[in-house]
């Protein structure tokens, strides 16, 4: 048994006044945290367990079958304690009880009121690529006050040795130590999921099997999708237990004056994909279509100072995996047969009308910056392993980068100071060295 596969996680649509502390568990009994404002934590709240499916243990001890019904399900829950009634910047303390196990006291502060300081990492696709656990050691030493994680956590998400160290003997070290959680949940000077609040968006490697990704014929059938592992480890953030195509995939939530939007754009390509340019898009994010009518909607309807949107398939890149522009699939006899319009001309479009001040993305993991009509475009997903070449082509648009380094590995911080938001990339090197800084927005443009 082991009560704890993941250290507490941090999750909430509210980061002002509630706090979701999260945790997996295969013991059924659940748990307690203690909580306060001081080390004492002179509260507790007991956890809401709840047993979550369609994770895999590994089929023998040599590990697993790529065929992946030959791998057993692994009975695991899902806890979650809420704490609630928080004022803005409030520091909490806490630490989780569960099947007689306790873990160290953490803490984490709710979101400050408007016009206070905090430092946002942005991160996505690690995927256990070597080296994404030493980049994100190195993130996670600046302390971050919220993560945005704009998708691909794992590459098989029913895969549990790529959420967990799950202690058996097909793990090796090296892969322990590049699973999600572990490499997320870094100590030793770094501060991470467990400190402050992560906001995550759906990749394509969030679906539930990758043959939605690699298999057209499989990926054809409606029923074949969906993204249930996904949904539940981060159900504070996807709360619908609708984990099919008719589900919903998408959020926001205000931190401090910052408005984050969460948007699910994938496409399931298989790596021909200039063959068949990018043969199914989902979510649809075309306009009229149900998501971006609710991005419209959540846009205009936010008052924040500051707007940022997270999304996993990247508008603008020279990445060599799909550089196509993002369309809604033109369905013919059930086949996909062209991308005859094109979303992406209609999501910048939204982006500049409502005063987004910036969209981050992955996919390619490339760095790459665009400033295009006061929008920043920003994919830093090169943690681990770059899907670009030197001298790629420019994007079909034509815009160019304000600045690309694909040197080598890097990350980006964002701050919210004094003077609005300032971007800056760094090099993950042993002294992170900033090669990239720019202001987002000034105080009072937002
Ligand atoms: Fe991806």
């Amino acid at each position: 048994m082991i009560a704890f596969y993941t250290e507490p996680y941090l999750l909430s649509t509210d980061p002002g006044h509630k706090m979701d502390v999260v945790w997996i568990t295969d013991r059924p009994d659940g748990g307690y945290v203690r909580f306060g404002f001081d080390e004492t934590l002179g509260s507790a709240v007991k956890a809401v367990c709840e047993e979550i499916f369609g994770i895999r243990a590994p089929a023998t001890d040599g590990g697993y079958s790529d065929i992946k019904e030959e791998n057993p399900p692994l009975t695991l829950y899902r806890c979650i304690a809420e704490i609630d009634g928080l004022e803005q910047g409030q520091r909490v303390y806490y630490r989780c009880e569960c099947g007689g196990e306790i873990t160290k006291t953490y803490d984490f502060h709710t979101a400050p009121k408007p016009g206070e300081p905090f430092k946002i990492a942005q991160m996505s696709d690690l995927q256990g690529i070597n080296p994404c656990a030493d980049t994100v050691y190195k993130i996670g030493c600046f302390e971050p006050d919220l993560i945005l994680f704009s998708g691909d956590a794992t590459f098989h998400p029913w895969r549990a040795d790529q959420w967990f160290d799950i202690r058996h003997p097909s793990q090796t070290e090296e892969q322990k130590k590049l699973a999600f959680f572990p490499c997320m949940q870094q100590q030793n000077g770094a501060k991470l999921m467990q400190y402050c609040p992560t906001f995550l968006c759906v990749g394509n490697h969030e679906s539930d099997d990758m043959r939605l990704v690699f298999d057209r014929e499989y990926s054809s059938h409606g029923e074949n999708w969906s993204w249930s592992v996904f949904m539940q480890l981060f159900s504070p953030l996807f709360p619908d237990k609708d984990y099919s195509l008719t589900g919903k995939r998408y959020y926001s939530a205000d931190y401090s004056d910052l408005h984050i939007t969460a948007l699910s754009v994938q496409r399931c390509a298989g790596w021909g994909a200039y063959d068949y340019p990018g043969w199914r898009l989902t979510d649809p994010i075309n306009e009229g279509s149900e998501q971006a009518k609710w991005l419209e909607e959540d846009l205009a309807n936010s008052k924040a100072r500051f707007k940022w949107v997270i999304m996993h398939w990247h508008l603008l890149n020279r990445g060599y995996d799909t550089q196509i522009k993002l369309g809604p699939p033109l369905i013919e006899d059930g086949k996909v047969a062209d991308y005859p319009d094109d979303c992406t001309d209609y999501l910048m479009g939204v982006f500049e009308k409502y005063g987004v001040n910036g969209v981050s993305f992955g996919h390619s993991h490339v760095y790459e910056r665009y400033l295009v009509n006061g929008v920043h475009y920003i994919e830093a997903a090169y943690l681990g392993y770059c899907y670009r070449r030197e001298n790629e082509p420019l994007h079909p648009l034509g815009f160019s980068p304000e600045v690309e380094d694909n040197s080598q590995q890097s990350f980006l911080i964002i701050s919210r100071d004094e003077n609005g938001l300032t971007g800056r990339g760094y090099h993950a090197k042993d002294e992170p060295e900033l090669f990239d800084e720019y202001r987002i927005a000034d105080n009072g443009e937002g």
